[in-house]
């Protein structure tokens, strides 16, 4: 299913052309770390170009009480009705070798700008499939911090990744100290959080006319490495 990141039609249909074509990133002078530490330049530049080192394996968080199976399939999750701050992601999984994976499945979970999980729909829950060249991309808002069964909570987006024939990986994502939303304190609620795992946070642009763009390129075990 196409999504709506593609506003115009100088953009490419390919999420790594068009992440070429923006050029995000491009001044930060970061080396490629498949990690979620730096942008993702080398994936940016054609998906399952060497890197010249291995990627460090994306470590694995709990799955939480909340996540939901048979999810849609889609890259938007912004529904009717959901407001925040919107945030454009987009990214790679890659194997221990850093070479693309495509078709691996990712289903994504959060709760909305009040910190409130939809556990009786599917609103801000989805699942995709990585292109060939091993790439995903979401539309989604950014989510507030909330109180869970572990204390206090960063703002976090929960993910399963499953490569055919690899471990199913579960992990969550978190946003950078300096992310602005909902006039929350993300440094402080980072920095309390039991369960953050600084590893997984994503890199952050923005925002720009209220809305936030980020990149993550997940590391997976698959079934011959
Ligand atoms: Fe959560």
């Amino acid at each position: 299913m196409r999504d709506d990141f593609d506003h115009g039609p100088d953009q490419d249909p390919d999420p790594d052309a068009a992440l070429d074509r923006r050029g995000r990133h491009a001044a930060d002078g970061d080396a490629a770390r498949p990690d979620g530490h730096g942008a993702a330049t080398a994936a940016e530049d054609g998906a399952g170009t060497p890197a010249g080192h291995g990627g460090q394996e994306t470590p694995t968080a709990a799955e939480g009480p909340l996540f939901k199976p048979e999810t849609p399939e889609r890259t938007d999750l912004i529904a009717p009705g959901v407001r925040g701050v919107e945030l454009e992601l987009a990214g790679h999984v890659y194997d221990l070798r850093r070479t693309p994976v495509p078709g691996a499945l990712i289903e994504f979970w959060q709760c909305d700008q009040n910190g409130d999980y939809d556990t009786s729909g599917f609103s801000l829950r989805g699942h995709q499939y990585t292109t060939h060249r091993g790439a995903f991309r979401l539309r989604t808002v950014i989510p507030r911090d909330y109180w869970g069964r572990w204390g206090r909570r960063a703002p976090h987006l929960h993910t399963r990744i499953h490569v055919p024939g690899g471990p199913l990986l579960v992990t969550q994502l978190y946003f950078p100290d300096d992310t602005q939303a909902y006039g929350r304190d993300f440094a402080a609620l980072n920095a309390m959080d039991p369960l953050i795992d600084r590893a997984c946070t994503l890199t952050l642009t923005g925002p720009l006319e209220g809305r936030y763009r980020g990149t993550f390129d997940f590391v997976v075990r698959t079934g011959g490495h």
